[in-house]
């Protein structure tokens, strides 16, 4: 096996403040990560230094050596129904208390954007738990799930709808249930109609003009900010109201909740915040 390539401290500081002036990753304390994540890449593209590395980084006009990078260097850990008391909040209280009276009319609206989507097993997790409680059939056909991430690597995976046998356990009986298909080879392959339903596309949620027309019901953005700093975060946070709709709901992760006291929300629940409008 070769040696790692050496990351001294001046490389490690370039690699961390590009990563988090631009996707807001703070990688400060992360250096063993860095080193490790990165040498791979390092060694394929034939460089003997990070310094090396990082000038093509920076030099590569089309963005593609950067992007690379923060494939390598974002954590994309998830799995099928995390945290899955908000999913159940969302179906059983969240969205009927958006639609009142309206449920026929509010579910044909239903926006829901998953922020940080990672290898896609939150959103269709989401989308299994709107079809439990509602019927798959009917569900609007076009995609209710705008899911976004920031690495191409994750966002393959989440579309292709393809999982490794690994996976088969955690996600419970969604093969009995008909939201997937297990294949011969103990692959998980997510059920076509239920795929439909949503959408992948990269984005970055440090620029903070996005580009949606639309209001969301409800957005979620959980074990995401974890990797942000304190200010990063409030800015975010403040962000996402200005694409809730009024008394739409925020998600974020269970450890990183922000408190009682968020600007412009009403606390529900731990990690659920309600837009005041
Ligand atoms: C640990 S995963 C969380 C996945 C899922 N939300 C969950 O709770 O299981 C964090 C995801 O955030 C994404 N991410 C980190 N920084 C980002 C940024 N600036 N813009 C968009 N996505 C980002 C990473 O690529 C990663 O896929």
């Amino acid at each position: 096996m070769s040696e790692l390539v050496d990351l001294d401290e001046p490389e490690f500081t370039r690699i961390a403040e590009l990563v988090h002036s631009r996707y807001g990753i703070d990688l400060s304390k992360k250096r063993t990560l860095v080193r490790g994540r990165l040498n791979g890449t390092l060694r394929s593209l034939g460089y003997r230094s990070f310094n090396e590395y990082m000038e093509a980084v920076e030099a590569d006009e089309t963005g593609g050596r950067l992007t690379e990078m923060v494939d390598r260097l974002s954590t994309n850990h998830t799995y099928f129904f995390r945290e899955a008391d908000h999913l159940d909040y969302l179906v059983s209280y969240a969205l009927p208390a958006l639609w009142g009276d309206q449920a026929e009319k509010g579910l044909s609206e239903t926006r829901i954007w998953c922020a940080g989507c990672a290898t896609g097993e939150e959103p269709y997790s989401i989308l299994i738990a709107l079809a439990d409680r509602f019927g798959l059939s009917r569900l609007p056909r076009h995609p209710i799930v705008l899911a976004t991430d920031i690495s191409t690597a994750a966002l393959r995976t989440a579309a292709a709808a393809v999982y490794p046998p690994s996976r088969v356990r955690e996600a419970g009986d969604v093969v009995k249930r008909g939201y997937a298909k297990s294949e011969p080879d103990g692959t998980l392959r997510m059920n076509g109609e239920l795929a439909s339903r949503v959408l992948f596309k990269r984005l970055n949620l440090m620029r903070r003009d996005f580009p949606f027309r639309r209001q969301f019901d409800a957005i979620f953005c959980r074990n995401v900010m974890i990797y942000f700093d304190q200010p990063t975060r409030v800015a975010l946070v403040a962000a996402f109201r200005r694409h809730l709709r009024p008394g739409g709901f925020l998600f974020l992760g269970h450890s990183e909740s922000m408190g009682r006291q968020v600007e412009g929300y009403q606390y529900m629940q731990p990690a659920v915040y309600r837009s005041l409008g």
